[in-house]
């Protein structure tokens, strides 16, 4: 597949949204009845700052026939946002009002179906231009179709004008970030960000190989490749709906990016370990650290509760039902914790996400440049907690999906100069580059996400 071309998308007329609320969760109420208008309203809450896009697809109501289109459709905008919002800038001649966020989304939503999906241009815009009848701002109709004509006139000037973070797609702040911590592998890295992502598996090894799992992969028509460090990772062709994976509801398999999968193997397990998962929604690792050991005696921790649920029905799935799973801050372990000290802990912890942006594009529009320092001392703070509740000799493997030095190698400098019983264990490993304190995964397009790990062990006093 060539992964640079855009994907062709199908075009889609008005359609009703009517249909079943996700997970039981209270359900989104656009207030549209076409689909340009159901992605307009989910991106206007990005653009005003509210939730996640995965959190919005995940409560929206729309048919499931509907589902796939509009992810694309919010996908592709959030992707291209810091381009589309530089084209859009100057084709306004006066910034829409903060109750008109739905029709700013629309615009975005008809820029990039002109600029970067493959959709016919005068649908592209003739829906666009009835979203807004959908959305009972009809005054809108005569602007869309405006401002889109206009880009379709002076796209090539428009284009010319673009500064390079914008024609990458990037935001400045993140675009000068990534050149100065990573010079030699900022031009992969952002075409990394901006390509979608693949669908890797992990094979639960307490079933069966990953070899037997590709074959049946294969019988159904599944095209999978090993992943080249992760030893129970299966790389898809093509991404495939979960339940047409074998296996799946019964644990066989678990989807889990490559670079995420190499935490639990720098983890000790051993029979009757006492071990934490500090930060551990959705379970992604808690699971795979039991696959490798189902006699670890595992506690599971998060601060959300929703996100709790999920490594329930996560651990349930692949049948480790014995996890004792806490809903706390790890910051505040009085709160949750018995006083027993873990023998290993694994602090995954809450970062930027500057590493799975391909994954995550609405980053580029919500993660803000002053949040990244409060994010390095709340690690900070859990990296402290955390290594209060070690056993001497225990090891504290500590991992971020982010690429900012100052969330990872630098965050482990810190620690190590003010904790005189920390030392670092050195990871040797074929994957990933070394820094000055622990490794760091960059996302690539034909391999994992952007990661970084730090393994450190508590010395015994004496
Ligand atoms: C990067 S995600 C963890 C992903 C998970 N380890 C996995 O592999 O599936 C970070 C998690 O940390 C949780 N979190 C953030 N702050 C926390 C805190 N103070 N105490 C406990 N959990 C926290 C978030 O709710 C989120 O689920």
């Amino acid at each position: 597949m060539n992964r640079n071309k855009p994907p062709v998308i199908r075009n889609k007329g008005a359609r009703r949204t009517t249909g079943r609320p996700q997970r039981g969760k209270s359900p989104a109420k656009p207030a549209a009845t076409n689909l340009r208008a159901v992605a307009a309203t989910l991106i206007a809450g990005l653009l005003n700052q509210q939730g996640s896009l995965s959190s919005a697809l995940d409560v929206v109501r729309v048919p499931d026939n509907d589902r796939p289109w509009l992810q694309a459709l919010c996908f592709e905008v959030m992707r291209h946002y810091p381009t589309l919002q530089a084209l859009l800038t100057p084709l306004l001649h006066k910034p829409l009002k903060e109750r008109d966020q739905d029709i700013h989304a629309l615009l975005l939503i008809g820029l990039c179906q002109l600029r970067v999906m493959r959709i016919a241009e005068h649908a592209a815009i003739n829906e666009t231009v009835q979203a807004a009848d959908a959305l009972k701002k009809g005054w809108a109709k005569g602007l869309i179709n405006a401002v889109l004509r206009q880009y379709q006139r002076q796209q090539a000037e428009l284009e010319a004008g673009l500064a390079p973070a914008e024609a990458a797609a990037h935001p400045q702040w993140l675009w000068d970030a990534i050149q100065q911590a990573w010079p030699g592998n900022a031009d992969r890295i952002i075409a990394t960000n901006n390509s979608h992502p693949p669908m890797t598996l992990r094979v639960n090894r307490q079933q069966e190989s990953r070899d037997v799992y590709r074959d049946r992969l294969d019988h159904q028509g599944i095209a999978a490749e090993p992943c080249a460090f992760a030893p129970d990772g299966l790389r898809l062709r093509s991404p495939v709906p979960v339940d047409q994976l074998p296996g799946f509801y019964q644990g066989d398999a678990s989807v889990q990016d490559e670079s995420a999968q190499l935490a639990a193997l720098l983890l000790p397990a051993s029979p009757g370990l006492r071990v934490l998962d500090a930060c551990a929604a959705p379970g992604g690792k808690t699971g795979h650290w039991l696959e490798i050991e189902p006699q670890l005696h595992m506690t599971a921790l998060d601060v959300d509760a929703d996100r709790l649920r999920r490594i329930e029905e996560n651990l349930q799935r692949l049948d480790f039902p014995e996890t004792t799973l806490r809903c706390g801050d790890l910051g505040f372990p009085a709160d949750w914790w018995d006083d027993q000290p873990f023998d290993a802990i694994l602090l995954d912890a809450p970062c930027s996400g500057s590493g799975v942006i391909r994954r995550h594009p609405d980053i580029k529009l919500l993660r803000k440049p002053e949040a990244i320092d409060a994010l390095v001392e709340e690690q900070q703070t859990l990296l402290r907690s955390a290594w209060s509740m070690l056993a001497p000799g225990g090891v504290l493997l500590y991992c971020t999906c982010s690429i900012l030095p100052q969330e990872n190698a630098e965050q482990v400098a810190r620690f190590l100069h003010d904790t005189p019983d920390a030392r670092e264990e050195p990871i040797d490993a074929a994957w990933g580059i070394a820094c000055a304190h622990g490794r760091q995964l960059l996302p690539t397009e034909e391999g994992g996400d952007g990661f970084y790990y730090a393994r450190l062990r508590k010395v015994i006093a004496g």
